[in-house]
């Protein structure tokens, strides 16, 4: 069985999901309340079945991308302070807000050549949450609007994607937004914590596999009926 939630806990709980949602309401690059909203139910899931601390799983999947490096402007550093000053506004206890901000430190992915193992099984699943929420049909959705946030291209035939990348690398990284399935959410599904997390991570991974092909057949159908017109242009 999980450990449950108190009633006090419960209130801190809906008092951050009430701050989180205020705060990323309309966000554009697909880092909004609604993705917070189904990592944090899909943690829940996932600890209900794998029996961890439901307070934990939930604070850490409200606040996982209130700091993150991608979105937040002021750094890792400012990032955490951010996250650990809405905690401790609701009154969450110290041992909490430590491991909560553990979790976030640990949760980022940094590209295929930098692990990051998660240390608690409640960090495990909020990264599973995380992932799952990355991949799929609405993984595929988010990867656009993130890289039309960031000006990316949808496709540049010409970028090799690169699996080995340590974390400057892949900070820096351009790319375009196909290569961003090959960099990072094709890797996912062998990336998963938790027996919940695989499972659901094979069908999401199908789905983007299939669109994927479907993409380039249709890519390349376009290409094969280019004109020397086009060519001229090049
Ligand atoms: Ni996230």
């Amino acid at each position: 069985m999980p450990s449950q939630i108190d009633e006090k806990q419960s209130e801190i709980v809906k008092s951050i999901a009430a701050e989180v949602r205020s705060r990323q309401l309309g966000e554009g690059s697909g880092h909004d309340w609604s993705h917070t909203n189904r990592v944090w139910n899909l943690a829940l899931l996932m600890a209900e079945r794998e029996g961890s601390v439901v307070y934990i799983v939930s604070l850490a999947a409200l606040l996982h991308d209130i700091g993150d490096w991608k979105l937040f402007t002021g750094g890792e550093a400012a990032g955490q302070a951010e996250v650990r000053n809405i905690m401790v506004e609701a009154g969450v206890d110290a041992d909490s807000i430590n491991h909560v901000l553990t979790i976030i430190s640990e949760i980022s992915f940094y590209g295929g050549g930098t692990p990051r193992p998660m240390s608690t099984l409640e960090g495990k699943i909020v990264q599973d949450a995380d992932r799952l929420d990355a991949i799929g049909a609405i993984g595929i959705a988010r990867c656009f609007a993130y890289g039309g946030s960031r000006d990316r291209l949808i496709y540049d035939p010409d970028i090799t994607p690169r699996t080995d990348l340590n974390k400057a690398e892949y900070k820096a990284n351009k790319g375009d937004s196909i290569n961003h399935f090959h960099e990072k959410l094709m890797l996912l599904k062998d990336l998963m914590n938790t027996s919940t997390g695989r499972s659901m991570a094979e069908q999401r991974h199908a789905v983007m596999e299939r669109f994927l092909a479907d993409f380039m057949n249709e890519w390349n159908e376009a290409q094969s009926h280019a004109t020397d017109a086009d060519v001229n242009l090049a």
